[in-house]
């Protein structure tokens, strides 16, 4: 069990994170963004910080110098933790921002509003196989994960169940998906794809977002923002957050496709692939496992 452990917007959350009913709840719902404004949406260690890194950059002309001054988490911050919230208020537009929220439970002072006058959202999502992978690891890294010091077998149980923080994976990501391809304002991305396509895919964010992207600045934002680079770069490693312990495993941990085959047994593999099969079966959303 999570210290201070709640649902919020049908999502599992601890102590930190919003609750409902709380003053910063409702600063939260009446947070002003505009559609020269983007939150990074993901299910938890689907390449968010990847994503993050390249949204910041697309918006402010690839100034690598500039990038390396602060902290991601202070020019993207998560928009969900309740202590938070009166930075995120106060951000100046452009706002970057983050969260791993449902899009039903993102602000209501945006959410019904025109596409016009609502920010853009680009939402990644990575085969749920290595998500679980790259999760367990970050539960045993995190303190503020419940000290879970348990093994690879306990995790696979709670992640096939779902009792992790922010929830279910199907749920999460088949629902961004729907909604995704009903709304012009979300774009929806694929970790593999980035891996595979990083040049073409960044030039589609960039196009997303109505930024002007150059040859040369595209280049420079592939080389700053590939896993070598970004695992040597302390503003995006989270290395200085006390919650995180990087010698058990730190944040840009392998950044591969298909490291699940070293964790998952031949039963679990099949167990996974029966569940993913049935909750997909109606929708036409699928990855690639390797
Ligand atoms: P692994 O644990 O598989 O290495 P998030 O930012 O959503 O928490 O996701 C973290 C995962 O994205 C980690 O996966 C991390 O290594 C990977 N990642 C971070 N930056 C990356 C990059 N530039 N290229 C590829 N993967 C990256």
């Amino acid at each position: 069990k999570l210290e201070g452990e709640h649902v919020f917007r049908g999502v599992l959350h601890h102590s930190v994170m919003l609750t409902e009913g709380t003053e910063e709840q409702k600063k939260f719902d009446s947070l002003q963004m505009s559609a020269n404004d983007c939150i990074v949406a993901t299910y938890p260690k689907s390449g968010t910080t990847w994503m993050q890194e390249i949204v910041w950059l697309i918006y402010n002309g690839v100034d690598i110098e500039k990038a390396k001054q602060s902290p991601l988490d202070e020019r993207c911050p998560f928009m969900e933790i309740a202590p938070k919230i009166d930075f995120i208020t106060d951000m100046q537009s452009p706002k970057l921002l983050k969260t791993h929220l449902l899009h039903l439970g993102l602000p209501t002072s945006f959410l019904n509003k025109s596409n016009d006058s609502r920010p853009r959202i680009v939402y990644v999502a990575r085969n749920p196989k290595d998500v679980a992978v790259s999760f367990y690891h970050f539960y045993r890294s995190n303190k503020s994960l419940g000290n879970f010091n348990r093994g690879w077998n306990e995790f696979f149980e709670m992640f096939i169940s779902g009792y992790v923080v922010f929830g279910d994976w199907f749920s999460h990501v088949i629902t961004w998906y729907e909604t995704a391809k009903k709304d012009s304002t979300i774009l929806f991305i694929k970790y593999e794809d980035m891996k595979r396509n990083s040049l073409e895919e960044i030039s589609k964010i960039a196009k997303f977002l109505g930024k002007d992207i150059s040859t040369e600045m595209l280049e420079t934002l592939y080389d700053h923002t590939k896993f070598e680079s970004m695992k040597k770069n302390p503003m995006v490693t989270f290395a200085k957050n006390p919650s995180i312990d990087s010698s058990i495993s730190p944040f840009l941990r392998k950044g591969e496709i298909g490291d699940w085959k070293n964790y998952f047994t031949v039963a679990q593999n099949e167990r996974f692939m029966d569940i993913y099969n049935e909750k997909m079966k109606d929708t036409d959303l699928s990855f690639q496992f390797e």
